[in-house]
C-alpha cells in the first residue's frame, strides 16, 4: 500500500491509459480525483474505485478550459481534502499529414496537451505548495522526442510538455514538489487503435526492439514510480517507456520513405 491515505489526481481518467493509472493508484491505498470530458465514463471509473474501497471524486471538466480546472481542483480539495500526486494524461490524437493541417487542428492539440497540463499543474502545485509535497506525472510520447508522422501538432504539444516538466522541476523544487514525464510508445487503448489501422499497428509494433503494443499497466508502473514518495531526488525527468523505439531511431524515416515509394 505505497500510497495509502493519499490523493491522487488523474485526467482523462475515464478510458485507457488515465483509467489503469487511476485503478492502479487506488489498489495501493489511494483516494482518487478523477477527470474527462466524458462524464459517463469518469463516474465509471469512479465507481470502480469505491468498489475498491477508495474515495473518489469524479467531474466533468475540459482540461483546456482554464475555469473548468480550478473547478475540479477545489472540488477535488473539498471532497478528498489534499493532493499528493497530478496525473496529467488527458490528450487527443486526430492525425492530418502537414500540409492539410487545419488551424483548428493545430489549437486542439495544443491546448488539450499543453494548455492542460500548465492549467492542471499550476492549480495542483499552488495546493501542493501549502504542504511543501509533491509529484506532478504527465504523460508525454514518444512523439514529442521523434518527428512522428501526420501529427506535427500533436508532437509538438509533447515536447511542450518535456520543458514544461524542466521548467517546472526548477521552479516547485523549493516547495518540495517533483515534476517529471513519461513518454510512452505505443500502448494499445482505443486512441492508438482509431488513429492506426489493425495492420499498421502490427508493423509498428515488429519495428519496435520489443515487439509489441505496450500495456496500459506498463504506464501505470511507470507513473507510480515516478510519484513515489522514494523518488524525491528525481525531478525534471523523461521516462522513455517504448519497447526500446527512441533507442532505436529509424522507423519512422523508413516508413515514410516506403509510403512515398508507394509501397505502405
Ligand atoms: N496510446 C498510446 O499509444 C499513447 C502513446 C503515447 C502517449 N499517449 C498519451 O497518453 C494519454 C492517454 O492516451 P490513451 O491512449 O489512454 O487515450 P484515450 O483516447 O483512450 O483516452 C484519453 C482520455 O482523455 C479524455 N480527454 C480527451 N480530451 C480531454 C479533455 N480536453 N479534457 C479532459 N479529458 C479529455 C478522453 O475522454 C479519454 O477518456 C494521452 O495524453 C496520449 O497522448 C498515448
Amino acid at each position: 500500500m505505497q500510497f495509502e491515505n493519499q490523493v491522487v489526481l488523474v485526467t482523462g481518467a475515464g478510458r485507457g491509459i488515465g483509467k489503469e493509472i487511476a485503478l492502479s493508484f487506488a489498489r495501493q491505498g489511494a483516494d482518487i480525483g478523477v477527470a474527462d470530458v466524458n462524464e459517463d465514463t469518469a463516474q465509471a471509473t469512479a465507481n470502480e474505485i469505491e468498489k475498491l474501497g477508495r474515495k473518489a471524486f469524479f467531474t466533468r471538466a475540459d482540461v483546456s478550459d482554464y475555469g473548468q480546472v480550478q473547478q475540479f481542483v477545489s472540488g477535488a480539495m473539498r471532497q478528498l481534502g489534499r493532493i499528493d500526486v497530478l496525473v496529467n494524461n488527458a490528450g487527443i490524437a486526430q492525425p492530418q499529414p502537414f500540409l492539410e493541417i487545419t488551424p483548428e487542428n493545430w489549437e486542439n492539440h495544443l491546448r488539450i496537451h499543453l494548455f492542460g497540463t500548465f492549467y492542471c499543474s499550476q492549480a495542483a502545485a499552488r495546493e501542493m505548495a501549502k504542504r511543501k509535497y509533491g509529484r506532478i506525472v504527465s504523460i508525454a510520447s514518444v512523439a514529442g522526442l521523434m518527428g512522428p508522422i501526420d501529427l506535427a501538432p500533436y508532437g509538438v504539444a509533447k515536447s511542450g510538455i518535456i520543458g514544461l516538466t524542466r521548467a517546472m522541476a526548477l521552479e516547485l523544487a523549493d516547495y518540495g514538489i517533483t515534476a517529471n514525464a513519461i513518454a510512452p510508445g505505443p500502448i494499445d487503448t482505443e486512441m492508438i487503435r482509431a488513429a492506426w489501422s489493425k495492420e499498421a499497428l502490427e508493423e509498428r509494433a515488429s519495428h519496435l526492439p520489443i515487439r509489441r503494443l505496450g500495456q496500459t499497466s506498463e504506464i501505470a508502473h511507470a507513473a507510480m514510480f515516478l510519484a513515489s514518495p522514494d523518488s524525491g531526488f528525481i525531478s525534471g525527468a523523461t521516462l522513455v517507456v517504448d519497447g526500446g523505439s527512441v533507442a532505436a531511431g529509424a522507423y519512422m524515416v523508413e516508413k515514410y520513405r516506403r509510403r512515398k515509394a508507394g509501397q505502405a
